[in-house]
């Protein structure tokens, strides 16, 4: 069984969900507390021994190369002033000489072309792919936990997290096999099924790690849901010729991709602050008490 070293991050999209404020800033680079969002995935990776970084990029996109980069004006003008706080921390966002590889995914034509997009840099190597708009609040960070799944059964092993019911739509969906309540074997994939068709309410969240046989069937190009080519229709012809293993976690998920879940990450990521959480805690309880307030004034 080949190590996982290479990680992909498709980093493509418009952010449309997070308009005006994506309009010129991509979306990846959004802060939560003081971290851009992409930083965060990119930790998770290198937290998880992955050496070898892709970013699948697209037009307007390359600040978020600037950020990995190493900046020596400002380290010599930082070390100057002796900002070490300042220095460490912007240094400690480097991605170190030679492990970002950067691709363009020149047209929106789904998240199974974007990672086909990958393919001359993952070879025929086991890859990982992070969705960096999902950040995932864990003890163990979500990717080292899917690892450990890996080095025991090997094959392919996805984050899944259950939904509503009536949520189905927005996610892949597994149709699990043998179940021990955390790691479920994988006996089907659907992209976003209605609750009706819907085979279980386990959701696929954004932490894959894929065999790269995926990139031959990435390469047929066929198209699914929305007319896109989907990594889940790609996955799903996996099933039965490699280990497949979908797994629970602990922790909480957030899609910054979206305002409801962009501004809770910025909360709870902030709560787990020695150096901010009684200052937020602070600014916060007037502000809560008094949504209370009113709400209990407005209810019938
Ligand atoms: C993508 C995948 C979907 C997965 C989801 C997780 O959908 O296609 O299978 O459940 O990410 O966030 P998207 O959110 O890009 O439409």
């Amino acid at each position: 069984m080949k190590p996982l070293r290479t990680a992909v991050f498709p980093v493509a999209g418009l952010g449309t969900r997070s308009f005006p404020a994506t309009k010129v800033i991509p979306k990846e680079m959004l802060t939560v507390v003081d971290k851009p969002i992409i930083q965060f995935a990119v930790e998770e990776a290198r937290a998880a021994g992955i050496e070898s970084l892709v970013f699948v990029t697209s037009r307007g996109k390359t600040l978020m190369e600037d950020h990995f980069d190493q900046h020596r004006e400002l380290y010599e003008m930082l070390d100057r002033r002796g900002k070490v706080v300042e220095l460490a921390s912007a240094r400690a966002a480097e991605i170190p000489v030679g492990q970002l590889t950067c691709v363009r995914q020149p047209e929106p034509l789904g998240l199974g072309h974007a990672v086909w997009c990958a393919r001359n840099v993952v070879r025929d190597e086991p890859f990982a792919v992070l969705l960096p708009d999902e950040l995932f609040l864990c003890e163990k960070p979500l990717l080292a936990q899917l690892v450990e799944i890996y080095n025991e059964y090997g094959g392919n092993v996805i984050a899944v997290s259950e939904v509503p019911k009536d949520q189905t739509a927005r996610y892949g969906i597994v149709d699990p096999g043998e179940d021990d309540g955390r790691i479920a074997t994988v006996r089907g994939l659907v992209e976003k099924p209605e609750p009706h068709e819907a085979p279980s309410n386990l959701s696929i969240v954004g932490r894959y790690i894929l065999q790269p046989q995926v990139m031959d069937v990435l390469s047929r190009g066929s198209v699914g849901k929305g007319g896109e080519v989907q990594l889940t229709d790609a996955m799903a012809r996996l099933i039965g010729l490699q280990p497949f293993h979908a797994a629970r976690f602990e922790g909480h998920r957030f899609d910054c991709g979206g305002r409801a879940g962009f501004v809770a990450a910025n909360v709870a990521y902030g709560l787990q602050r020695p150096d901010l959480a009684s200052a937020i805690r602070a600014a916060l309880a007037p502000v809560l008490a008094e949504d209370e307030q009113r709400r209990a004034e407005t209810l019938p």
